[in-house]
């Protein structure tokens, strides 16, 4: 499957955040948010034949155990061609190759596409929680070593 992975780099963070908050709508970034975010982590953008079709953030690995969060999002018209598949195993292999020894991943309880996709990949649920004035659940799941 043909992926074109760009880095976000700060004319590109707009289209970041609207693909974000088109797939994540109960938690909405400003640009300020992204911007922020940018700094800290991998942002990334994917095209396939020059078409938007998703995005992806890698946290990088924190020590005590080198724990790097991985989330990749496609948008519903793009889903299910494998672009998903494609797009979180090379940001796997970015986030090893940074020095991660364990990847983690978070989802919303509501993408049913998305914890069907992580589940179908190896990741193990460990965390579900409701943040402050939100009303959806994350889950937090991991790849088992
Ligand atoms: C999770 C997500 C990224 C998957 O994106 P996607 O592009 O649909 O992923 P893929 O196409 O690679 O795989 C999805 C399913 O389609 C199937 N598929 C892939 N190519 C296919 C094809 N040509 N025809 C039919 N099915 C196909 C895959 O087998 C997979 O099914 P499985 O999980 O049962 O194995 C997308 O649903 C999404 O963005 N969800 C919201 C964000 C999210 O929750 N992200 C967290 C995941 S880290």
């Amino acid at each position: 499957m043909p992926l074109d992975i760009v880095i976000a780099t700060v004319p590109l963070l707009e289209e970041w955040r609207a693909v974000h908050n088109a797939i994540i709508p109960t938690d909405p970034l400003s640009a300020a948010d992204v911007a922020e975010r940018s700094a800290r982590n991998r942002l990334t953008l994917g095209y396939d034949s020059g078409v938007l079709v998703g995005n992806a953030t890698v946290r990088p690995p924190v020590d005590p155990d080198g724990v790097a969060t991985v989330i990749v999002r496609i948008l519903p018209e793009h889903r299910r061609r494998g672009l998903g598949s494609a797009y979180l195993e090379s940001e796997l292999a970015e986030a090893r190759a940074t020095g991660a020894r364990r990847i983690e991943t978070v989802v919303l309880e509501s993408n049913a596409d998305g914890l069907a996709f992580a589940l179908a990949r190896g990741f193990v649920e460990h965390d579900r929680y409701v943040l402050d004035g939100d009303t959806v659940a994350f889950i937090d799941l991991h790849l088992p070593e």
